[in-house]
């Protein structure tokens, strides 16, 4: 209701969008739905109301909203159901600095309607890249501290062959410090370890801090300049312990990252949540890269979806340097979580063909999925953007829920199975044949 009222009061149009549909691109798998009169044909069930909200500004609505049901066949983790709601929201005439004030006032009502707390604007904004050096992770928990440091520089001094070869490599050697970690046992550090390797990194470098300077075996690799250096760099105290990772940086930082968020729960360092009156820490994700390497498929990837704008000044790169391109997208964090995201939109014909030339669509998949977007960005769009929270993730992290079926009626289980009703179930053979289907039992 409180979502509702702060769109209504500001003039946006509430329009509800089909879901018997075709594929959207959001990149996860569609649920599909057979349709009887045209047997071998299948709706796909919308991912979001993406290019329905787009044409919306194509045919001169301005302000749209829909609180509204996506769909997406994707494997499960705590804070993902097969369904879920997005606050869905698209304007004309907005850069990015429209959509953060509008979604900020949006943030401080529902905030103060919801769990009657303040939320502080405007919020802080860190780049992707800051996000990935300092916290490992594309969607910072600000809420503790335990920041990521590159130590190359000491590290490439050190006479430990592994820093060394991996700096030779091209990666980097980033660290963190566990504040009074130095108690952990020989065995728990071993299974530290372990959980490291099992996150990607080929081991984890350690030293317990002592009043004299570094402890533990590899502290012999680091003379005592070195080791008071990385004190000093990582203001570390005695009682503390001193982690490292070397690897490619994006290994470095990612397994850090996911060591750092392991380590503050276990450490109890993270505060009740925002209902309970802890931290409301939302933060902006900006500049963040247009495309991704996918190494499975040696394609570029959209990092949020194709009609994500790029940065005018990066247009020049698109076919020569396409990983260098920043886009105009964003994403809300809040507490650790993405609770939303959001861009600028392509509004130009010919720069979503060079788009979906750089992903290497042909111009037959182009006409079959989305023939009909492109025909209207033909016939002339506005400058358009927008952003879409999930609903229930945000109301998870405001409650500080583990899982996002707690806070959802009916949530299906793991395995996508609502254990109310039993969907999904089979269905008669006389259904089948209606739709023109049969099974192949394998
Ligand atoms: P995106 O795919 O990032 O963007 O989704 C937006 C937000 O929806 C929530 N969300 C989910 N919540 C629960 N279960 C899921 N399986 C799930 N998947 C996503 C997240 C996420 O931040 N059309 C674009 C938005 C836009 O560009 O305007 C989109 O859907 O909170
Ligand atoms: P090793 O020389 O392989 O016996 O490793 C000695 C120590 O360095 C062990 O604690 C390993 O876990 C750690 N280690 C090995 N590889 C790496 C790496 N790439 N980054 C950080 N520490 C590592």
């Amino acid at each position: 209701q409180a979502i509702r009222t702060f769109y209504h009061a500001r003039g946006f149009v509430e329009v509800e969008t089909p879901f018997l549909t075709k594929s959207t691109p959001e990149g996860a798998r569609d649920f599909l739905v057979p349709s009887r009169l045209e047997p071998g044909k299948f709706y796909a069930l919308p991912q979001s109301p993406q290019l329905f909200k787009q044409l919306l500004m194509v045919a001169g609505l301005d302000k749209y909203f829909q609180i509204v049901k996506c769909f997406r066949d994707e494997d499960f983790r705590a804070n993902r159901q097969p369904e879920f709601t997005q606050l869905d929201v698209e304007m004309s005439f907005v850069d990015e600095e429209d959509i953060y004030e509008s979604t900020e006032a949006l943030l401080v009502e529902t905030t103060t309607a919801v769990i009657d707390r303040e939320v502080s604007t405007p919020l802080p904004r860190l780049s992707y890249a800051e996000a990935m050096e300092r916290f490992g992770s594309d969607k910072p928990d600000l809420r503790f501290g335990m920041e990521l440091v590159d130590i190359s520089d000491i590290a490439g001094r050190s006479e430990f062959r592994v820093f060394r070869s991996s700096l030779e490599a091209g990666g980097e050697v980033r660290s963190m410090v566990v504040p009074g970690g130095a108690k952990f046992t020989r065995q728990e550090i071993d299974a530290l370890t372990a959980r490291a390797q099992e996150l990607g990194a080929k081991g984890l470098a350690w030293y317990r801090v002592k009043p004299e300077g570094l402890d533990g075996p590899i502290a012999k690799f680091l003379a005592d300049d070195l080791q008071q250096a990385l004190i000093t760099t990582l203001a570390a105290k005695p009682g503390d312990l001193i982690v490292a990772v070397a690897d490619k940086a994006k290994v470095a930082r990612t397994v850090l990252g996911q060591l750092r968020l392991d380590l503050a729960k276990e450490l109890g360092m993270i505060p009740p949540p925002p209902s309970e009156g802890g931290p409301i820490a939302f933060c902006w994700i900006v500049d963040v890269p247009l495309f991704e390497w996918n190494e499975k498929t040696s394609r570029w990837d959209p990092t949020h979806h194709p009609f994500t704008s790029p940065r005018e000044e990066d247009i020049q790169y698109l076919e020569s340097d396409p990983g260098r391109v920043m886009s105009r997208a964003y994403d809300l964090v809040l507490n650790g979580e993405e609770v939303a995201s959001g861009s600028i939109r392509i509004h130009d014909f010919d720069l979503q063909e060079s788009i979906f030339k750089v992903l290497q669509f042909t111009e037959e998949e182009i006409e079959g999925r989305f023939g009909f977007f492109v025909r209207a960005l033909r016939y002339g769009a506005p400058p358009h953007g927008g952003i879409a929270p999930g609903i229930e993730r945000w109301l998870m992290c405001l409650f500080g829920r583990e899982s996002i079926r707690d806070v959802m009626a009916f949530p299906k289980t793991q395995s996508g199975v609502c254990l109310l009703t039993g969907a999904p179930a089979p269905v008669d053979e006389a259904q089948l044949r209606e739709l023109g289907l049969r099974l192949r039992p394998e």
